[in-house]
């Protein structure tokens, strides 16, 4: 692993574009929000500056936003924190395709709020979040070529592009000698459907990085949550009880390797997972515990051998299709 040429824990290229970022970063899908996530309740702005300074001290200076999470304050509370920092942080957005934005401008006045929250020129990283109609994933991917060729998007990226899709987005861009960097997708032990369904293959064939999001199943593969201890609030009407008691055997073969490693948790296992397959994973993080916590999946490597029989307890919640 190259680290010599950055001051990220462990760094890769951003696809084939010349930025390098970390190989785990830090997802803000619950820094300000309240209606998910339970921010202000749970958690404090204090305790995201503090997750911040934590992912900064240990090289996983790569944020994920976009202008929905939390309507406008994660992205606000990012570039606050940004504010006057010296270090070299990576900052990813996304533009969300509202069924009333029908024009092509529509992509840049979205960047402008996005840049303008952020106190920045230009973003590092901007991704298409969804590849919605009314205007779908080609328009909004020639919008977003627009965006870099004005030099306020440093690289462009999707979310939630199938493979097919995906080919057509690098194929667009490419005509404009633009690489497609990502493509940010649902990726972890619980949910293997990019090895399924083309699109890790179309990463790797493509030179795309797979930006894993949800690599921790919303907290489920800390292994915190159990029957008796269920997650609260919209979690607890998309996982149930029974769900949460047939996770159990994956989880306990989590506990046993990561004794192989020292005492790794099942969270540091899960996310270790996701970069073996190649994924950059972003976990969401909402204070200095998780953070630290997230960090420890760095600097060491799960084995072949490992990495198997977790696919193998992985396949019996989830079977592989046919
Ligand atoms: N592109 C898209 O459509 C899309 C969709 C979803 C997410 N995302 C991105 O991906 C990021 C991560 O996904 P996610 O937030 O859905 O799920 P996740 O990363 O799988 O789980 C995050 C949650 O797990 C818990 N947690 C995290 N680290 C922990 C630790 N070390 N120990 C114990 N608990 C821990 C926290 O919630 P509790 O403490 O409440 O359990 C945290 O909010 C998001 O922030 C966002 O940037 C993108």
């Amino acid at each position: 692993m190259d680290t010599s040429t950055s001051p990220f824990a462990e760094s890769i290229a951003l696809g084939q574009t010349a930025l390098r970022i970390p190989r785990l970063g830090v997802g803000t899908w619950a820094w300000g929000d309240r209606f998910f996530w339970n921010y202000g309740r749970d958690y404090h702005r204090g305790d995201l500056e503090e997750a911040f300074a934590i992912a900064l001290e240990r090289g996983m200076a790569f944020f994920d936003t976009a202008e929905v999470y939390g309507m406008g304050r994660a992205e606000r509370f990012l570039g606050e924190m940004l504010r006057d920092l010296p270090a070299q942080v990576v900052v990813a957005s996304k533009f969300f395709p509202f069924p009333w934005r029908v024009r092509r401008a529509a992509l840049g006045r979205a960047l402008r709020g996005t840049l303008k929250r952020l106190g920045k020129a230009r973003v590092d990283l901007y991704q298409i979040h969804f590849p919605w109609p009314p205007r779908g994933p080609d328009f909004w991917v020639s919008a977003l070529a627009d965006a870099v060729q004005a030099g306020l998007v440093g690289a462009a990226g999707v979310s939630n592009y199938n493979a097919e899709q995906m080919r057509r987005a690098y194929a667009i861009l490419q005509a404009r000698d633009i690489p497609l960097a990502s493509n940010q997708v649902h990726y972890s032990l619980l949910h293997r459907a990019p090895e399924y369904n083309g699109v890790l293959h179309a990463c790797r064939e493509l030179g795309v990085t797979l930006i894993a999001y949800s690599p921790l199943e919303m907290g489920l593969l800390t292994g915190k949550y159990t029957p008796e201890n269920p997650p609260g609030g919209v979690r607890s009407r998309r996982y149930s009880r029974g769900y949460l008691a047939r996770i159990r055997p994956l989880i306990g073969l989590m506990r046993e390797i990561g004794q192989q490693h020292g005492g790794k948790t099942p969270a540091q296992i899960a996310l270790n997972w996701v970069m073996s397959k190649g994924a950059v994973p972003i976990p969401g993080a909402k204070n200095a515990r998780q953070a630290e916590s997230n960090a420890g999946a760095l600097g060491w490597q799960l084995t072949a051998a490992e990495i198997a029989a977790l696919d193998e307890a992985s396949e019996k919640i989830h079977p592989p299709p046919r």
